[in-house]
């Protein structure tokens, strides 16, 4: 069934579990993601980025999508993920997706709050959610979670969410997007000076190639949403090489692809303690 995030992630944050957030850009890994958190019985959160368009356009995902998320037989959040300009956000909320974050971490901080802020209104005026982000998030290949400079500070936090009226919020604490180049080193403490403050759920990004610990430790200091691309990408292409070499032609190789996606979201949704939550 489609749903937005405030739902779900009130619910994720009482229960002390996250709920994962996953990106993608055709319907191959749409289903995996749709028939993973089915498979488990639990809520889910499907999306695509800005930065992924190309890759997807939004108007031939979106229908996929939203089709996928209303005859789930578990709660699907439709999430437009990293939107970096305010019409690309307003089109993904006139093709239905059922929430949105604007990024604006990359901006003055004032024209981040301003721009979240209107976004927001927007959203909770058409009944979707909406996501922020305070501090920044980057490349794990420009080496950019060991930037203790881009973190989020506990105070900038409360300040934002509270002026933004965000219905979620993603925090740097040491993770990046991509694959790491080295381990990356994250700061639980913040995150649990951040979360003592806050009441606003916590969203994690950058959830690839984070160790199992890395996980139990941020859900246990508040993290209520942790948003992965990269691993599904990773498992995905690891499954086409073996099916290519194997001698497989197109359909069986796309057929492996979906198979290792699909475990692979499954495998995060259970180290999420998502599982078993959709009802
Ligand atoms: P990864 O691709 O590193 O998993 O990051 C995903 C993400 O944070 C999308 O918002």
């Amino acid at each position: 069934m489609l749903t937005d995030l405030r739902n779900i992630l009130a619910k994720a944050q009482k229960g002390g579990y996250a709920v994962g957030h996953f990106n993608a850009t055709d319907t191959d890994m749409l289903e995996a993601v749709i028939v993973a958190a089915e498979e488990l019985r639990a809520p889910v959160i499907i999306g695509t980025a800005q930065v992924l368009l190309p890759y997807g356009e939004l108007k031939l995902i979106a229908p996929s999508m939203i089709a996928a998320a209303k005859r789930a037989s578990v709660p699907v959040v439709v999430h437009f993920d990293h939107g970096l300009s305010f019409e690309r956000c307003m089109e993904a909320l006139k093709l239905g997706f059922t929430s949105i974050m604007y990024d604006g971490s990359a901006e003055e901080i004032d024209r981040n709050l301003q721009q979240t802020e209107e976004i927001v209104r927007i959203c909770h005026s058409l009944g979707a959610s909406a996501e922020g982000e305070i501090g920044h998030v980057g490349l794990a290949q420009d080496g950019d979670g060991g930037q203790s400079g881009m973190y989020t500070t506990p105070e900038e936090a409360v300040w934002f969410a509270k002026e933004t009226g965000v219905d979620a919020l993603a925090v740097a604490i040491g993770t990046a997007h991509g694959v790491y180049k080295e381990k990356p080193k994250l700061d639980i403490e913040r995150l649990r000076a951040i979360r003592a403050k806050l009441a606003v759920p916590l969203v994690l990004h950058g959830g690839s190639g984070l160790s199992d610990e890395d996980f139990r430790s941020t859900i246990s200091a508040g993290v209520a949403k942790v948003n992965v691309h990269t691993d599904l990408c990773l498992a995905g292409m690891e499954a086409m090489r073996t099916a290519i070499a194997d001698g497989l032609d197109y359909l069986s190789v796309r057929q492996r692809k979906t198979a290792a996606i699909k475990a692979e979201v499954m495998r995060k949704i259970c180290l999420f303690g998502s599982a078993g939550k959709a009802d």
